[in-house]
Parts: structure tokens; C-alpha cells; sequence
């Protein structure tokens, strides 16, 4: 029902958030951001690459609601992070962050950026290496999606602000890859077989 690219046809399962609803889930998390933060300036930590995608999009729609606002800080700065934990479809648990200087951190209200909290492994030590080094005034994460995982249960994270829970499915789309592939598709869908031996 909706659109594949050709170059992806037949390696996608099915869709399982289209563009469009991705969109106005992202309205209202941005409403929400927007109304507990109130007059604090958020410092944005984009986690690259997959959560870039969700980053643009959230920034447009924080701005949205904060130039109607009449409030009169600024509404966030940001920074792009790069943190390596991932190879494949397996997570290996290993993490290290890059691009921020833990100085500039301080005292700042740090909202990570993330894609997807898969086992919650990566953004766990990511908050236990920030908290240590950095000392910021609050620190959350902002996900679109959050797998619904026994390794989840486990490890005990979660997002502070959750777009979408989904099946524990290899997830690609809206900038999320399998091996680079797919991130120039705009809904987000569940890889089938073929791509994963097409792209491994
Ligand atoms: P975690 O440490 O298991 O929570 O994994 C976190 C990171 O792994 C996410 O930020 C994603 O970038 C990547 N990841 C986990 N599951 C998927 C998936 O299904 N598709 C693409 N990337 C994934
Ligand atoms: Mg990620």
C-alpha cells in the first residue's frame, strides 16, 4: 500500500510506520519536550548517524511550538555525536562517544537524540560515561522507537520520551541502516531475507 523504491524492492517485509505518521508522532513529542523543559534552553545530543533523521524533524517541530510561545530563551543548542557499539544486526555492547568535549557539558540539560533503544546497552553506558566526565544539570534521551525485548527487560533502561514501541524486528528506514543500506527510505519497515543477503 505504500511506496517502495525500486532499488529496495523485494528486500523489505513490509512497512511498518509510514513517513507520514512518523511526522505527527514527532508533533506531539516535540509538544511535549517543548512543555516540560518550559523556559530552559535543551542542549540536542544527535546521536549519528541513524538519529539524524529524528533530530531535523523534532528540531522543526520544537521550533514550531517555541516561536508561538513568548518564551524568551533560546530553545536548545546542539551537538553531533558519534557513538560505535554496533555491527551487523548482533550489539556487541562496547561503546565508545566522540565529537562533544566533556567540558561543554556542564551544567547544560542534555537530551540525547536516538533512533532506537534496542537491548538499552548503548544509551546506558553513554549516560554513565556523561554522568561521570561531564557533570551536566539533567541529562534524557528522546527515542523514536524502543523494542519490546527480554535483553530490554534485563538491562532495565528506558527512554524519557518514546515515539513508537515496536517488535523485536531488524528495523531500516528514515535513516536507520542494515550495512548503510536504507537509510534514504523515508518509512521505516523490517528487513526480509533477501536483504539481508543482499547487503551483508
Ligand atoms: P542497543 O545498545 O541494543 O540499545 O542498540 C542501540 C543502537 O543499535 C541503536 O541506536 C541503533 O543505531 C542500533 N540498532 C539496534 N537495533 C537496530 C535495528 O533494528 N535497525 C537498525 N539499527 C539498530
Ligand atoms: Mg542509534
Amino acid at each position: 500500500m505504500f511506496f517502495i523504491p525500486e532499488h529496495y524492492r523485494g528486500t523489505v517485509d513490509h512497512i511498518l510506520i509510514t513517513h507520514g505518521t512518523i511526522q505527527d508522532r514527532i508533533e506531539k513529542l516535540a509538544y511535549d519536550i517543548a512543555r516540560d523543559y518550559k523556559d530552559l534552553t535543551i542542549h540536542l545530543m544527535c546521536v549519528l548517524k541513524g538519529g539524524s533523521a529524528f533530530f531535523q524533524d523534532l528540531c522543526n517541530a520544537i521550533r514550531k511550538f517555541h516561536d508561538y510561545s513568548r518564551c524568551t530563551q533560546i530553545p536548545f543548542t546542539f551537538d553531533f555525536i558519534r557513538v560505535k557499539s554496533y555491527e551487523g544486526t548482533q550489539s556487541s555492547g562496547e561503546v565508545t562517544i566522540s565529537g562533544v568535549s566533556m567540558e561543554k557539558l556542564k551544567g547544560k540539560h542534555i537530551l540525547f537524540v536516538e533512533d532506537l533503544i534496542d537491548t538499552g546497552l548503548t544509551m546506558k553506558k553513554v549516560f554513565e560515561k556523561i554522568t561521570a566526565e561531564a557533570s551536566p544539570a539533567t541529562i534524557r534521551v528522546a527515542s523514536l522507537l524502543e523494542k519490546r525485548t527480554e535483553r530490554a527487560l534485563a538491562i532495565g533502561f528506558k527512554g524519557d520520551y518514546v515515539g513508537f514501541s515496536i517488535p523485536d524486528k531488524f528495523i531500516i528506514g528514515y535513516n536507520m541502516d542494515f550495512n548503510e543500506a536504507y537509510r534514504d527510505m523515508m518509512h521505516i519497515g523490517v528487513i526480509n531475507e533477501e536483504g539481508i543477503q543482499k547487503y551483508k
